[in-house]
């Protein structure tokens, strides 16, 4: 059975998280939208949706957050949730995905996996600086999202067989 997917991102401030989803899509054979683009009834449509954003202040953007409370329940649909940040650390992504995570479970989700990586920084006073993560997400961390997205399909893939 092809397993349908559906990618949601808000990412903005330099297109990081966009980068991500991208190669998601490619190998999820996924469209991508903005939640502003999505329709409720459409959901349905979907074996396994997709979440991202950047985080600002510890958690993913407000409008991927307001469109998780607007979702309607599900039945165990399988998800997952991708991110990518200024700072990471496996305690700190965790953290910054709980949120998420806890509106996603809340309405039946299921979370399949979770994937995060740098993005470029250039917030407040790291403007002056260059900013940081300078050319992240690079080449090795679209790969790491390639590896990730490939193991994602591969799990569901036995799931339904
Ligand atoms: C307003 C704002 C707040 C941010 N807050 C955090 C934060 O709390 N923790 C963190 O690690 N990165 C933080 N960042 C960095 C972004 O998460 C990071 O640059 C991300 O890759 C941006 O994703 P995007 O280009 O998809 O929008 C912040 C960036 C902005 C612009």
């Amino acid at each position: 059975m092809d397993i349908k997917c559906l990618i949601i991102v808000y990412s903005y401030h330099h297109n990081n998280t966009a980068k991500i989803a991208d190669v998601f899509s490619k190998i999820l054979n996924a469209l991508v939208k903005a939640p502003d683009q999505v329709t409720l009834e459409e959901l349905q449509e979907y074996d396994l949706i997709g979440f991202g954003s950047g985080i600002d202040s510890g958690r993913h953007y407000k409008p991927l957050l307001d469109f998780a409370d607007r979702l309607p329940e599900t039945n165990k649909k399988s998800s997952f949730i991708f991110s990518t940040s200024g700072v990471q650390g496996k305690a700190k992504v965790a953290k910054d995905h709980s949120l998420l995570r806890q509106k996603l479970q809340l309405k039946g989700y299921i979370i399949a996996g979770e994937f995060s990586c740098k993005g470029y920084n250039t917030n407040h006073f790291l403007k002056y600086f260059g900013g940081m993560n300078k050319g992240k997400p690079d080449s090795e961390d679209l790969k790491h999202a390639e590896e990730f997205a490939s193991n994602l399909l591969k799990e569901l893939t036995l799931k339904t067989i």
